[in-house]
């Protein structure tokens, strides 16, 4: 793993701008892994900033997206569709014929996961973008996941729903189950970035790079990927040796 760790929050965002730059503009039709949350949001930004300047054009990428929460349409202010386009897609020259997403209000989940997991498995994600939960979820892949796991609906923990709840009007309001890709396909990608940031990310980001390789934190399994990039805030690095 390589690890870089920010001075600011502006040399975290464009340090995970640059590797998402980077590999578009070595690879025009480059297939990126999207992850959603707070952290990526000034990453998203400095990449439309690079769009506007005209240094970047996402016109020929594919996209697929980690995760989406069960029962919340597309339209839903809180749904992983809406954060991606409202956060990058709408502001940028994406194709949306190139956009993979899991839908969420689908009746057969099973189908809709089986849908992705085969899309997935005909199409070599060059760089994934990651987040990591509190407990050290990787995509909504809680703590105890199989690490041969594939596209399917979990059930979220109560950590995650009340870490999430900040994002709703009520705790109730947050959904109980995702679809999330497994990490088997998130450690077949090329390459992978994962970002996190602030003092409640300092013990899963320990766990993640000084502890054992071990499915009670899911992230640790990064250890065992040969292109890996972390970037990290000093308090979520607070805790690293
Ligand atoms: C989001 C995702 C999650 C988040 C993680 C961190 O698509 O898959 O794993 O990356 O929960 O979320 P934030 O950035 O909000 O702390």
């Amino acid at each position: 793993m390589k690890i870089l760790i920010a001075e600011n929050m502006e040399e975290f965002d464009n340090l995970g701008a640059s590797i998402v730059a980077d590999v578009i503009n070595n690879k025009n039709d480059a297939t990126i892994g999207f992850a959603t949350g707070s952290t990526p949001i000034g990453m998203y930004q400095k990449l439309i900033d690079m769009y506007n300047d005209g240094k970047l054009s996402f016109k020929d990428i594919t996209t697929f997206n980690l995760d989406e929460y069960v029962g919340l349409e597309k339209t839903h202010n809180q749904s992983y569709y809406y954060f991606m386009h409202d956060k990058l897609f709408d502001k940028v020259d994406i194709d949306e014929n190139k956009v993979n997403f899991l839908s969420g209000t689908e009746t057969d989940t099973f189908a809709e996961c089986k849908r992705y997991s085969d899309l997935l498995a005909n199409n070599t994600i060059d760089l994934q973008i990651l987040g990591i939960g509190a407990n050290g979820h990787i995509g909504f892949n809680e703590p105890n996941t199989d690490f041969n796991s594939v596209t399917r609906e979990v059930m979220l923990t109560e950590k995650t729903i009340s870490d999430n709840a900040r994002f709703f009007e009520s705790i109730d309001d947050v959904p109980k189950s995702a679809l999330t890709m497994g990490i088997n396909e998130i450690m077949a990608s090329k390459k992978i970035v994962l970002l996190a940031n602030g003092k409640n990310k300092a013990d899963a980001v320990y766990n993640m790079i000084n502890g054992e390789v071990s499915a009670e934190c899911p992230a640790s399994v990064l250890q065992l990927h040969n292109d890996v990039v972390v970037i990290l805030d000093k308090e979520s690095a607070s805790r690293i040796k």
